[in-house]
């Protein structure tokens, strides 16, 4: 894991200083995390999921080292437009799901390519598509992640195309006078193992069999990262090779991978502070100044994010402790039995991994604040 934040430890201190509660982004962590997406040989374009962090310091700084996007509404391309007046349209895929018509009409409307993920659109609109290039996203019919609820492939899943509904989306998308250029997958988030993108790939290659103008395949993203300190980081040679291969079995596609997890988890951090502590029978638990409002992915997803005692970090971990916020539910824990130094108030906590799926999910709930962003560069 990039522990950026044990190097940057004095800096977050003296922000803790200023603001009771803080989401802290690490720009040269995004840059290197981007660096080493984009140098991979097999991947010819990297688009970040602007869902992920819509900081608009995280985009510019994903833009200036050449990444593109990938945005779910017409609000991510909107606030993109905003961020970015100068960029690119083609920097851009809209990959809507459930959207309204509107929003196709929207995006296709400004030059941007459309991602159609089920048929209904083709049925329905076909005349939104006539002489228009589009890319499909298909259901490779196997997903994976770190929680059911990211597993965005397989049976009870709303995302794709069916296998067994391609040929009818051909003819539809024939009739309709649109032309096939990409297909697209994205099986879930937290995948670690790099063969996933290889099967998708291979499956993909056979969809795309079907449509003579498809020139990529867009392979997703869901890239794990790291969630324990020991854990091994995710292992991009690894992907590069796997897909290296396949790039020389199918040279007539480009590759794309679309991660956001990956490009911004590890750079971004939440402060608060100690407010109490408890014992209560066995248990003891650690109030912070903020909870599942601005952190949801424990409550929601059980994700686990590394906790740190800032304030005390060369103290041994003597104790274990369920950390806590301060909203009236059950479940604002954001760690649970967590092995932390003998810890008093005031205590500058880290929660650690949290710039993707964090401040985006945030909510006001008990009417408790957001905790703003800070942008450090160096
Ligand atoms: C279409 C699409 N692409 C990419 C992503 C990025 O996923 P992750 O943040 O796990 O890399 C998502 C997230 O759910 C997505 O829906």
């Amino acid at each position: 894991m990039d522990t950026w934040w044990i190097r940057k430890r004095d800096k977050l201190l003296e922000l803790a200083e200023q603001y009771p509660n803080a989401y802290v982004y690490d720009l040269e962590s995004i840059r290197s995390a981007a660096t080493a997406m984009s140098s991979l040989r097999s991947v010819k374009r990297v688009l970040y999921a602007v869902k992920a962090n819509f900081n608009p310091d995280v985009i510019k700084v994903l833009a200036s080292v050449g990444i593109d996007f990938d945005c779910v509404s017409l609000g991510e391309i909107e606030h993109l437009n905003t961020v970015l007046p100068d960029l690119d349209k083609n920097r851009i895929l809209f990959t809507p799901n459930f959207a309204p018509r509107d929003e196709y009409v929207w995006a296709i409307g400004r030059g941007i390519t459309v991602t159609i993920d089920n048929l209904y659109p083709l049925q329905q609109w076909p005349e939104l598509f006539a002489n228009r290039e589009i890319f499909i996203r298909i259901d490779p019919e196997q997903g994976d992640g770190h929680h059911e609820y990211v597993v965005t492939s397989g049976s009870g899943s709303k995302f794709g195309v069916p296998l067994n509904e391609v040929s009818e989306l051909k003819r539809l998308a024939t009739a309709a006078g649109a032309e096939v250029v990409g297909i697209h997958a994205h099986t879930g988030s937290g995948i670690v193992n790099p063969k996933n993108w290889q099967t998708v790939a291979n499956i993909l290659a056979r969809v795309a069999k079907h449509f003579s103008g498809v020139k990529t395949l867009d392979l997703g993203g869901g890239i794990g990262v790291p969630e324990r300190t020991a854990d091994a980081p995710f292992n991009l040679q690894e992907l590069d090779s796997l897909l290296t291969n396949f790039c020389s079995d199918y040279p007539q596609y480009d590759l794309w991978l679309e991660p956001g997890r990956y490009l911004v988890a590890v750079a971004g951090v939440l402060l608060t502070r100690v407010t109490q502590i408890k014992g209560k029978g066995a248990d003891c638990y650690i109030g912070v100044n903020t909870g599942i409002n601005s952190l949801i992915r424990p409550a929601l997803y059980d994700a686990y994010h590394e906790i740190v005692n800032l304030s005390r970090m060369n103290e041994g971990a003597s104790k274990s402790a369920t950390v806590v916020g301060p909203i009236c539910e059950a479940g604002d824990k954001l760690g649970i039995n967590r092995l932390l130094p003998e810890t008093q108030e005031n205590d500058v906590f880290l929660i650690a991994n949290a710039g993707a799926y964090g401040h985006v999910m945030s909510s006001n709930y008990n009417l408790r604040d957001i905790p703003p962003e800070i942008v450090i560069c160096d």
